[in-house]
């Protein structure tokens, strides 16, 4: 009697751990369409190619919409839903607007997908997996995205606002804000390397060229020739040297106090994670491998799976 009190007791244990297991890894799976969609891969990879080869910020801009979706309501494509005269999406929040750019390359790849496999695959799936085509296109690691998200019926502009990090942040809100998500420092440290492509606007990083202590007076003068102290508010500089290719001279800049944007430079300003920085600016490798590991972890929050949601016939809108 009492060894099968035990026994039952073992099995409830074991029963427990198995459940609470699984809603941690949140249900997805690397195969999920491996029968229903056979096809996605080479899909979205080659809609990734044609578009990286038309225009390399591409990659770069597709990377952040997976950001900017996963950081509001989780990874369900909330960030794609067009606002309409009875909806209000996400586009217009501040850190969006005028920002976010890469809609019409995630619109072509739903397209191919609904001709092969119609009513199927998520955009919050397809998301995952063109953000990860474009670092690999720009020379980045590789990895392999778990599938299975469902889309959101809903999208949060006031989430939008309050969740996505501010350029002006400081280390201590950069921390704060991926810690909210489940996420640690290093993960944010890592993550931030997602700085190694692309560009930003004047009006992100005007302050830090005018007002920062902490900066190559060098480099602020160069980047203060197309970002004047007033109106030039939307001409571009590049994130890093190399903004079309993803290496590590975004740690190596911040190194040299080259941080474009002030919350880039907090990373390595006598804090918590300068040695990290130093780490992954003298070693790709390690930085490859941690980026790889936080983008899985940030694919991992909050996913709608199962009976949740829905699958978007058209990314842009509810069904
Ligand atoms: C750590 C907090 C972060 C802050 C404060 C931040 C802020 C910004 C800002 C202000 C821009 C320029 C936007 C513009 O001027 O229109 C930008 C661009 C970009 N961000 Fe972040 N970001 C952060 C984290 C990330 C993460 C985690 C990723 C991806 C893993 C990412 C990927 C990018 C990319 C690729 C671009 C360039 C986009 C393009 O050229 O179209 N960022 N970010």
């Amino acid at each position: 009697m009492a060894s099968s009190t035990a026994q039952s007791f073992v099995v409830l244990v074991i029963l427990f751990a198995a459940a609470s297991f699984s809603s941690v890894n949140a249900q997805l799976s690397v195969n999920f369409y491996s029968s229903s969609c056979p096809n996605l891969l080479p899909i979205v990879r080659n809609a990734m190619r044609q578009a990286v080869n038309r225009e390399r910020r591409l990659g770069a801009s597709v990377l952040r919409l997976f950001f900017h979706d996963c950081f509001v309501q989780g990874c369900d494509a909330s960030v794609l839903l067009d606002d309409t005269a009875t909806f209000t999406g996400e586009k217009t929040a501040r850190p969006n607007q005028n920002s976010l750019r890469g809609f019409e390359v995630i619109d072509t790849i739903k397209t191919r997908v609904e001709a092969a496999c119609n009513g199927t695959v998520s955009c919050a799936d397809i998301l995952a997996l063109a953000a990860r085509e474009g670092v690999i296109l720009l020379g980045g690691p590789s990895w392999s995205v778990p599938l299975g998200r469902r889309d959101s019926r809903t999208a949060s502009l006031s989430q939008a606002n309050s969740d996505i990090p501010s350029p002006f942040s400081n280390l201590a809100s950069l921390i704060s804000s991926f810690s909210s998500k489940g996420l640690s420092a290093r993960d944010m440290t890592a993550l931030s390397g997602g700085h190694a492509i692309g560009f930003a606007r004047c009006t992100t990083f005007r302050g830090r060229i005018y007002n920062d202590t902490n900066i190559d007076p060098r480099f602020a003068n160069a980047r203060r020739t197309n970002c004047p102290a007033t109106g030039g508010d939307n001409n571009l500089a590049a994130l890093d040297p190399t903004p079309n290719f993803f290496d590590n001279a975004y740690y190596q800049n911040l190194v040299a106090q080259r941080g474009l944007l002030h919350s880039d430079q907090e990373l390595f300003n006598g804090g918590s994670q300068d040695s990290l920085v130093r780490t992954y600016s003298s070693n790709y490798r390690a930085f490859a491998a941690d980026f790889a590991a936080a983008m899985v972890r940030m694919g991992n929050i909050g996913p709608l799976t199962g009976t949740n949601g829905e699958i978007r016939r058209n990314c842009r809108a509810v069904n």
